[in-house]
């Protein structure tokens, strides 16, 4: 990889800190949404986590025995403004003062998130990202954050997923605030790209010195076989899935084709969004996990030719396809469809079915994943993509939103009975292997 290359690792605020309600903290949308039954795993919630509002130091520790050279983070709105806007709580900005700090302490670099979804519960109160008017508190909270922090942090990530924001938090449902709006969500994607778009302002109005970029996630789409109505079915899953929130950002538009076939956009763009939108960035994070493989429901599988997609590859606890190829021909494919700034794969990684046993995890399903992923990166760079880091999802096992504590992404094992962190023999590996002695 190039000189300069950031190995980091990725948590989010919700997933990893707890202490829910101290220190003058507000309600978030996920606070509400997993306190209420049905709505996640057994009712688990984020209320303590990690604990890492408390155990910030031991994170830090675990990450210098990582050989970690970036964390990505994320701060939290309802920390910092716990009404969402208004009155501004000292004490939520101090905690991450104190973690930049540690973290420069120790020659790891900050990537903080401003948004990874856990809005303040006031402001769902008011429509929440249907509302316009949240993408405008969302500058007002990032310029905040930024003046405090911007003197030590200089790369910023806006948004997290946007497509998880408005798809599964305002259609599907199964994210907070849990609502399903089949026509409205389009306004939550709107708004989200344009709360985007207005905090990159902000941040560089605080901190001109700042990098800063929003973080899309995409899938690998692939038609289930070569059938003319599969295609087309992949093909505009694509548009709606990926497109939808790369075009208005890197091309200022949301894709005619989707737009013409849900009629979407129609009332929210006004004049100017999508200039603002489009704003060009420092830097752009991509993140990937698998492969999304579509077929056209009214189509009978006798009906479909040969040759169908290969389904029966390797899974995870997740059921999402283990299909590394998916991140270098993405990465490659951007780089040549869209005038991409310098890029960073901002999470990749994997949940298995790890096990505790005698105080290790031998989990060698997630070295090889990384490695692969990791080769696919390298890939991605020997065909001309300007690849500048990359982030595993993620630091330690955290709640995974709708599935609890069910799901362990980490390169440690959180033993959530004593808040003790173990590290996975992936995180050895991966020590190692940003350490320069590449085993495997
Ligand atoms: C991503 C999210 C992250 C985590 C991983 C597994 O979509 O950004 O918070 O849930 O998936």
């Amino acid at each position: 990889m190039p000189g300069g290359f950031v190995w980091g690792v990725a948590t989010a605020a919700y997933q990893i800190e707890g202490s829910h309600n101290v220190d003058g903290r507000g309600e978030s949308i996920w606070d509400r949404f997993s306190h209420t039954a049905g709505n996640t795993y057994q009712g688990q919630t984020g209320d303590v986590a990690c604990d890492s509002y408390v155990r910030w130091p031991d994170d830090i520790a675990l990450m210098r025995k990582l050989n970690v050279g970036g964390y990505r983070f994320s701060i939290a709105w309802p920390r910092v403004f716990p009404n969402g806007s208004g009155d501004l709580n000292h004490k939520g900005l101090d905690y991450y003062d104190k973690l930049v700090d540690g973290l420069l302490e120790v020659g790891i670099t900050p990537f903080p998130t401003l948004y990874h979804w856990d809005l303040p519960q006031a402001l769902e109160d008011t429509g929440g990202w249907i509302n316009r008017d949240t993408a405008y508190r969302f500058a007002d909270y990032a310029a905040v954050v930024a003046d405090r922090l911007g003197d030590r942090v200089h790369d910023w990530w806006t948004i997290n997923e946007p497509w998880c924001v408005a798809e599964l938090g305002y259609r599907s449902g199964t994210h907070a605030p849990g609502r399903q709006e089949p026509r409205e969500w389009f306004a939550a994607a709107h708004d989200v790209l344009l709360a985007h778009g207005l905090g990159m302002e902000a941040v560089r109005a605080a901190a001109p010195a700042s990098k800063v970029g929003i973080v899309i996630n995409v899938d690998a789409v692939m038609p289930r076989s070569v059938h003319a109505a599969d295609q087309a079915a992949a093909a505009m899953f694509e548009l709606q899935r990926n497109h939808w929130y790369l075009d208005p950002v890197l091309k200022g538009e949301y894709p005619q084709a989707a737009v013409d076939e849900y009629g979407w956009g129609q009332a929210e763009v006004e004049p100017g969004d999508m200039e603002t939108i489009a704003a060009p960035m420092d830097h752009f994070g991509l993140n990937y996990y698998s492969r999304s493989v579509i077929r056209d429901e009214s189509i009978d599988d006798r009906e479909r030719p040969q040759p169908l997609i290969e389904t029966d590859l390797p899974r995870t606890t997740m059921g999402w396809e283990v299909y590394p190829d998916g991140l270098s021909d993405l990465l490659i494919k951007y780089d040549r469809e869209f005038d991409l700034p310098p890029i960073y794969v901002a999470e990749n990684g994997v949940a298995f079915a790890d096990e505790l046993v005698g105080g290790a995890v031998h989990d060698e399903d997630r070295c090889a994943y990384l490695e692969s992923h990791f080769a696919a990166a390298a890939t991605a760079v020997e065909g001309g993509v300007d690849l500048r880091g990359f982030f595993v999802w993620s630091l330690l096992d955290n709640f995974e939103w709708q599935h609890g504590y069910t799901q362990r992404f980490g390169l440690a094992w959180t033993d959530y009975e004593t808040q003790h962190r173990i590290i996975k023999d992936s995180g050895h590996w991966f020590s190692s292997f940003v350490g320069g002695k590449r085993p495997m």
